[in-house]
């Protein structure tokens, strides 16, 4: 017997289906689409974690744009450094110019005071830094990010939760004390992805007070007393990769025997490979934090993540030769006399481990005793983001705006799992707080205390990280390839109480990522 289904029935069950089938996807399309202007601390769901302090609060979601502490909250406008003169002071003026980075080769950059990268801000540590920012022409507006700096919340810099975009013609100051010695840099935060690749960046470096302590142990101490300062800001403009600017090789004068402390800074969306041709190294810091007891290396690479820092101490060999620090291959500084060099090496074959370099040491933190543990799993599914259907990063299995506001309490010791699932590596990045790695794929660390801000996280690993929330704010916790923050790679670190008056979303002109 055969089956005849009239036309008109046909149709009715077509259109039953495909209304099926397209209403729920057009309310994800519409649900996805990031509101003409909202507050970061309402976009997404908060997550208190778990923990014995979690039971003790009062349960509010942040969803849905009402943020439950509006009312009662501190704004993060009021939370900066102390009154008083500053130590350090310094004007940085943003333009956007035509810059010559090797003979014949120009490219559209930002400058910052003239130059991209901008000037080396230097402080002592404990200065307080005052840094007055210009936006002479860059159109979207801009801000300035210390990116590494544990800063009071209201001078992050971040477009749309800490200030508003800087317009062309204004101005904004940011004020903060340099507690840690170390190597940082400071970046654009407002449409970051694009000012940052054009060289709206450069260099901060805290110098130890004096008579501190290094943690490298005596031999170091002696080593470093005399040693020459050496910032290696690495950034890609277009295909060339330039150390300070410099297209190749950049001589650095240094006497034989003499040690210098090399600051690499590496600014790209990618990981950075650092090796040394031509005499040995350690490995004195990493993103600002010392090393204990940071061994000699020979035939071992750095791997320096997006955003991240190493220090190397090079010593210039005594017998007037140089000593090359390979900067992934295409650039490289050049340490000894005037004219010295030495034959480059390939990348070495192997990466010294963070995980098992260096000797342990208290921390200041036990892990042990974690207030709060969240989860921050990295995944990619399909759906809309922004309206726009395709693969997306995922946070806790949500996509942006509706990305986990991890909720901490002020005093809390807080435990994280990064754990990487999307297929991709992530060089994840907390503003505010440096966070110690406890372990690696469930491998627990074992050498010198490792202290980050941006953490190479590879596809299929998970890190668990510790930190102790000392720093009221609200502060991105997002993936430094920076096109994939636009992507949606961004979550928050949120203290209870904390508000924001400023905008993000398309009518705001606030776009940060
Ligand atoms: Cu270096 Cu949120 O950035
Ligand atoms: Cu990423």
């Amino acid at each position: 017997m055969k089956g005849r289904t009239s036309p008109v029935l046909r149709r009715v069950v077509a259109g039953v289906v495909a209304a099926a089938v397209l209403v729920p996807v057009l309310l994800l399309w519409q649900t996805s689409r990031v509101p003409g202007q909202f507050s970061v601390t309402g976009a997404g769901a908060s997550e208190r974690g778990s923990g014995p302090r979690v039971t003790s609060l009062d349960g509010h979601e942040g969803h849905g744009g009402q943020g439950a502490h509006t009312a009662a909250g501190v704004s993060v406008d009021t939370l900066v450094a102390p009154p008083g003169p500053a130590d350090v002071q310094v004007t940085l003026t943003a333009r956007a110019e035509r810059v010559d980075i090797a003979p014949g080769v120009t490219v559209d950059a930002y400058t910052v005071n003239g130059t991209t990268p901008g000037p080396t801000v230097r402080a002592v540590q404990g200065d307080l830094v005052e840094v007055r920012f210009v936006n002479a022409g860059v159109p979207d507006g801009a801000t300035l990010h210390w990116h590494g700096v544990d800063v009071p919340g209201a001078a992050d810099g971040v477009a749309g939760v800490t200030q508003d975009a800087v317009p062309v013609g204004g101005s904004f100051t940011y004020r903060f004390v340099a507690e840690d010695a170390g190597t940082y840099w400071y970046h654009s935060h407002q449409v970051s992805h694009e000012q940052v690749r054009k060289g709206l960046l450069g260099a901060l470096v805290v110098e130890p007070a004096p008579g501190a302590r290094p943690a490298g142990g005596p031999a170091v101490a002696r080593l470093l007393d005399d040693a020459v300062d050496v910032p290696a800001v690495v950034h890609q403009y277009g295909s060339r990769r330039t150390v300070q600017g410099t297209v190749g090789d950049l001589p650095v004068e240094l006497a034989p025997g003499r040690a210098a402390r090399v600051r690499v800074v590496n600014t790209d969306n990618g990981t950075l490979s650092v090796w040394v041709s031509g005499a040995p190294f350690r490995l004195l810091a990493v993103d600002g934090t010392d090393v204990h007891s940071p061994a000699e290396v020979t035939d071992q690479a750095v791997t320096v993540p997006a955003g991240g820092r190493a220090d190397l101490l090079v010593v210039a060999p005594a017998d007037g030769s140089a000593a090359r620090v390979e900067l992934g291959g295409s650039a490289a500084l050049v340490l000894g006399p005037q004219g010295a060099d030495a034959a480059r090496t390939r990348r070495p074959a192997t990466s010294l481990d963070p995980l098992s370099y260096g000797t342990p040491a208290p921390l200041e933190l036990d892990p042990g005793t974690a207030d709060r543990s969240f989860d921050y799993v990295i995944g990619r599914a399909p759906g809309f983001l922004d309206g726009k259907p395709g693969m997306h990063w995922t946070v806790n299995g949500h996509t942006y705006p509706d990305v986990p506001m991890f909720t901490v309490a002020e005093g809390d010791v807080v435990r994280m799992r990064i754990d990487n699932r999307s297929g991709e590596p992530h060089p994840m990045h907390l503003h505010g707080h440096h966070v110690v790695v406890l372990s690696r794929d469930g491998v627990p660390a074992t050498g010198s205390p490792w202290w980050v801000d941006s953490l190479e996280v590879g596809d299929g690993e998970f890190y668990d990280v510790a930190f102790v929330a000392d720093n009221p704010g609200i502060w991105m916790d997002h993936c430094h390839n920076l096109p994939h923050a636009t992507e949606g790679l961004v979550a928050h670190l949120m203290y209870e109480g904390v508000t924001t008056p400023y905008l993000l979303g398309h009518d705001t002109g606030n776009v940060p990522e």
